[in-house]
Order: C-alpha cells, then sequence, then structure tokens
C-alpha cells in the first residue's frame, strides 16, 4: 500500500494545498497529535468520503491529516516530554485510512522564536478543561487557525470526546468568519466503554479498569435521565459517587447546554454531561448526550 506523501515543511505544505485549491479540489483536513487510534481513523475514513464526494470533473480531492504534538496547547507540569509518538506507525495508519498526505512540522517551523500572535476564545473555552489547564485552549485555538490557514481546507473534523475543544473551535470559525465546514465525529469506545484517547497508553492495567468509571458514569446518567431524572444536581452526584467509588480524582463533573457549555440547572434532551477525572496521573475526559 502506498504510503501518504509525508511534508515536514509548513511553507511546503501551504504550497502543495493552495495549488489543489487552486485546481478547484476538494480538500478534507484531520488535525491530530499522532499516536493514532480508531478514533482518529475513523475521521480520516470520513475525511476520505468527504473529499470523493466531489464531482469528478473537480480538481484534486485530498484527504489530508497533521500530526503536531503541539507544545502550546500543554502546561508547565503536562506531559508534553513524554506524550507517545510514533510516526511511521501512524503512516502506517494514515495509509490504512486512505490519506493522500501528512503535515507533520518541527515545533520551531510552526512557532518561530519570537512568535507573538495568539487566539483568544472567550466564554466557551473557560470553564470545565479551560478551568483545570489555563492556556490549554489558547494553544489548541492558535494552532488550529494556522492549520487551517496553512491547509484552506473545505471540511475539517475533530472527534466529539473533546467536546469542548469542538466548540471552541467551532466558535472561533464562526467568529472569525472561517470559510470552513468544522465536522465533529462521534466518540470510538473499546467494547467495554471506554473512550479510545492517545492518553490510554499511559495506564496500568488496574488504572484501565478504574478508568471505566467514566464512562460507566456518563452511561448510568442517560439512563436515569432516560426515566425522566431532570434535576442536574441528582444527576451530577451521581455520577461522581461513580467516579470516587472507582477510586479516581474527579476534576469535573457538569451537565451543560451543547454549545454555550454554560452549566445547567435541568437536564434537557441534548445537553452534555461532561467528566475529567484522574486515574493515577493520568487525566481523562469523556461525554455523552443526555436524552
Ligand atoms: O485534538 C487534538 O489532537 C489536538 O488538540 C488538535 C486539535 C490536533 C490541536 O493540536
Amino acid at each position: 500500500m502506498a504510503g501518504p506523501e509525508l511534508i515536514r515543511d509548513t511553507r511546503a505544505w501551504q504550497a502543495y494545498c493552495r495549488e489543489a485549491r487552486r485546481r478547484g479540489g476538494r480538500v478534507a483536513l484531520v488535525p491530530t497529535m499522532g499516536f493514532l487510534h480508531q478514533g482518529h481513523l475513523s475521521l480520516m475514513r470520513e475525511a476520505r468520503r468527504l473529499a470523493d464526494a466531489a464531482p469528478p470533473a473537480a480538481g484534486p480531492r485530498l484527504a489530508l491529516a497533521s500530526i503536531f504534538v503541539n507544545p502550546a496547547q500543554f502546561g508547565p507540569r503536562e506531559d508534553l516530554a513524554r506524550y507517545p509518538r510514533d510516526l511511521d506507525g501512524d503512516l502506517a495508519k494514515c495509509a490504512s485510512a486512505g490519506i493522500d498526505a501528512v503535515l507533520a512540522p518541527e515545533p520551531a517551523d510552526v512557532y518561530r522564536p519570537d512568535h507573538q500572535s495568539w487566539v483568544e476564545v472567550g466564554s466557551v473555552a473557560e470553564g470545565l478543561c479551560g478551568a483545570s489547564r489555563p492556556g490549554h485552549f489558547r494553544g489548541v485555538a492558535t494552532v488550529v487557525l494556522k492549520l487551517l490557514h496553512l491547509s484552506l481546507p473545505d471540511v475539517a473534523l475533530f472527534g466529539e470526546k473533546d467536546w469542548q475543544q469542538l466548540q471552541v473551535v467551532r466558535t472561533m470559525v464562526r467568529d472569525l468568519d472561517l470559510d470552513v465546514e468544522i465536522r465533529g465525529m462521534p466518540i470510538v469506545r473499546e467494547p467495554d466503554g471506554l473512550a479510545l484517547s492517545s492518553r490510554n497508553a499511559y495506564l496500568s492495567p488496574e488504572e484501565r479498569s478504574r478508568a471505566l468509571a467514566l464512562s460507566r458514569a456518563l452511561f448510568g446518567a442517560r439512563d436515569r435521565a432516560a426515566r425522566g431524572e431532570r434535576d442536574a444536581g441528582a444527576l451530577r452526584a451521581e455520577a461522581r459517587r461513580v467516579l470516587d467509588a472507582a477510586g479516581l480524582r474527579v476534576d469535573y463533573v457538569e451537565i451543560v447546554h451543547p454549545e454555550t457549555l454554560r452549566p445547567v440547572e435541568r437536564a434537557e434532551p441534548g445537553s452534555r454531561m461532561l467528566v475529567a477525572a484522574f486515574a493515577g496521573a493520568t487525566r481523562l475526559i469523556d461525554n455523552l448526550a443526555l436524552p
């Protein structure tokens, strides 16, 4: 199987993407930090499908991915240095998902030594992970804006596991009038419910089994809501009890409006429950729409 074209230089990537756009092509982009799993691959297969949906007479139909562990979205005490990396393995996975080209730049290419421009998104970026990880969404929004400018995609795909990130990106795209469709893709789970995440690689077998409490807490809340429980406080309290009982250190349990991410007192159809908790030193997040 022919692998994707690997481009390390952001200017070369920009020229490659600009040429595709000039020729009337359709471009679908999947931004990632690598160490790819089936969740990423579901985004890539969808990117392939969306690019191929362009009329045959159009220019090149490109499904693209970026692999870049973005230093700007890690706090000083977070896991930037040990974040798992496997470029060769990732390229093989990209090939299997039909990706045409991969941008994998060096940090010094993305952030030149005197880099001084940042994207700050407002209230949607402030609570939840934004509260626990100051500066995180500033780093995400900045790198996503750069990747969108460099790649000029018609559509960019993001996983719903990072629900807040998806809303931050959507808000930025709306507020800055970017000409790109943002598509969220459903969370991919292991058969036992654990949401796929590159950070699952950090978990010991014992931590992994405790981490199942995140999805258990969410599915439990969903079932209670389906049986008529609307009180967000009661749903949150029960979810927190499940996380505590599993020995996880809870960061937050919230029920929010799915787009504004403002906490709600009554769970309405579509309200989103989001959880973040530590299994050992590993911080995990998960979320689910309530019925
Ligand atoms: O979700 C991720 O992998 C990253 O936050 C992203 C969107 C690629 C930006 O670095």
